[in-house]
């Protein structure tokens, strides 16, 4: 089934769910039967307890390596079972699993739950090589199972009402969308809880390295779902400058380490309608989201949303501020937008009523290839590559054995093997706090050089962050010298880099450990400002 008639069955469910709800059900799907559901990967995969909750579900299980993790849950779901041990997890008695376990590693564990007999609900992205995904949509169709990816933008109450309008036909045609997920990439360094990473002298097992074309999903996918259209083609190019304190390689020129998280990462699709969205990830020094969505009779922007109707240049602009037809108290409880509240729901209105959700097997894949390919154009200097369809078993067969993938940093190896690892372990713990106070030291000396020309509400909130910055200087001092102490015993290492670039380019070290010195300039700033 295509993505546009999942969709459209969508909602004409939910018009019909309203109506049993009407009728004083006290189950949201109108059934006695409940799901028991396993987390795996205690990060991410807590978000999801409470919306879990509002829909009956039971979480009776979870499983993470990390202690803290599985600490926290039994905090959250005090009557739930939880171990390390995934083969111990899955033996367990439920129905289904959410998988929020590290990125790359999702194909293969999904494939491991459906084989132990679950349903699945899987983080983004779905699966990290062309091969994986063969595997992946064929084992849904082996196992018989339900197969969702958690892919969550498309369900905040902007996009739900777009992709209303957009069936009601009331936009046309795509001609062209520029949709967007740049976001920085704070936790290179440090587990989901923000704790260090142990051991210490390495960087995260994916966000430590992994490019950012492969986290398409939560700028591609609105627009899939909005308009119903896959994706057929992508063109890339390679974009090598990297923020600051990431850890690198040479470039993709000298030892072909392509960027990671820290990099923006812009493709142009071609849709199955011939349409144009301009996909765009980043690691970035400013976020955003944005939403362009041009159709041949009106388009819309956000945020906030502003629908443009006329199709004309100069066409009416009109702020809009839409509302979720129903359920809107649960969904409003929920993260990112509600997203995680529908995506739950769509799972499991799957499994016990059958109608199909809006990411099966096949649109998860679409969105997933769509990244791996445009990052496979970058690396080709901005060859087109296709968007191979996995609904096509012939398709299928020419990827069965792609095994292609980013060469990149080995995020265990980011200090040479002989270290002391008396002073390497700290990296984690000592780039977490130097990434705080670096960023803090530069946020305030930049917004001074502005300050002059700022709005008066913006002159007290740089007034407020150079006292708080100013207070913490003689901490920074010590948290930067503790960083240089590593820095100066590997100073060529990829570790030892990232320390310097943070150090020097983006903390001003030197002004920093002058530190009386500064203070008493800040204080200047705040007696004249
Ligand atoms: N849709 C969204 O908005 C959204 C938001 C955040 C994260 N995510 C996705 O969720 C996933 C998890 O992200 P995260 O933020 O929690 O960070 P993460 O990747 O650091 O966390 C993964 C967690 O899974 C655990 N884990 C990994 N392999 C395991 C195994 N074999 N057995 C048991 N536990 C294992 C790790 O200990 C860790 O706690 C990622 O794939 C990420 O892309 C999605």
């Amino acid at each position: 089934m295509t993505l546009k008639s999942n969709l459209t069955i969508m909602f004409v469910k939910l018009s019909k769910h309203k109506k049993s709800l009407d009728m004083t059900t006290n189950s949201i799907f109108n059934t006695e039967k409940t799901i028991k559901l396993g987390i795996w990967g205690l990060g991410r995969g807590q978000s999801f307890i409470n919306s879990a909750k509002a829909l009956n579900i039971n979480v009776v299980a979870g499983c993470d390596l990390h202690e803290s993790m599985r600490a926290r849950f039994l905090k959250n779901c005090p009557d739930a079972f939880v171990t390390p041990d995934e083969d111990e997890f899955l033996a367990r008695d439920f129905d289904a699993v959410l998988i929020a376990t590290y990125c790359t590693d999702h194909a293969a564990h999904a494939i491991k739950a459906m084989q132990a007999g679950k349903h699945v609900l899987s983080e983004v992205t779905a699966f990290f090589t062309p091969a994986q995904g063969v595997a992946l949509a064929e084992a849904v169709e082996k196992y018989g199972k339900v197969y969702n990816l958690a892919e969550n933008y498309p369900f905040s109450v902007e996009n739900m009402y777009l992709a209303k309008l957009w069936r009601e036909g009331f936009f046309g045609d795509l001609a062209y969308a520029e949709y967007e997920y740049v976001h920085g990439v704070g936790r290179a360094y440090a587990n989901p809880d923000g704790t260090p990473l142990e051991p210490g002298n390495r960087a995260h097992h994916w966000r430590g390295w992994l490019n950012y074309h492969y986290y398409c999903t939560h700028s591609l996918g609105p627009v899939m779902v909005i308009t119903g259209l896959r994706p057929e083609r992508v063109v890339a190019f390679p974009s090598d400058v990297q923020n600051y304190g990431v850890i690198k390689g040479k470039g993709r020129k000298i030892d072909g380490i392509l960027p990671s998280l820290g990099a923006f990462a812009p493709s142009l699709i071609t849709m199955s309608n011939g349409g144009i969205v301009r996909n765009l990830m980043g690691g970035t020094t400013a976020d955003s989201h944005h939403q362009r969505l041009f159709g041949t009779k009106a388009s819309a922007e956000m945020h906030p949303l502003k629908i443009k109707v006329g199709a004309t240049g100069s066409s009416f602009n009109i702020a809009v501020q839409p509302a979720w037809s129903e359920m809107g108290d649960l969904a409003e409880k929920a993260g990112h937008g509600g997203g995680d509240f529908w995506e739950l729901y769509y799972f499991a209105r799957q499994i016990l009523t059958g109608e199909k959700a809006p990411w099966d097997i096949y649109a998860s894949a679409d969105v997933t290839l769509a990244g791996i390919q445009a990052l496979r154009s970058a690396e080709a200097d901005g060859m087109p590559m296709e968007i191979p369809d996995f609904r096509d078993k012939t398709v299928r067969d020419r990827c069965r054995d792609d095994n292609w993938q980013q060469k990149h940093i080995d995020p265990d190896r980011i200090f040479p093997d002989e270290q002391r690892l008396a002073i390497t372990n700290d990296f984690s713990p000592a780039m977490i706090a130097l990434n705080r106070a670096a960023t803090n030291v530069r946020k305030a000396l930049d917004a001074i050089r502005v300050f002059h020309v700022a709005l008066p509400e913006d002159k007290s909130k740089i007034i407020e962050l150079v006292k708080s910055v100013r207070d913490s200087i003689p901490e920074y001092a010590v948290t930067y010298a503790r960083a240089r102490r590593i820095a100066d015993a590997y100073p060529d290492s990829q570790g030892g880099r990232a320390i310097l670039e943070m150090l020097v380019d983006v903390g001003a070290e030197e002004r920093v450990t002058n530190t009386n010195a500064l203070v008493a300039e800040l204080n200047e700033f705040l007696l004249r400002k």
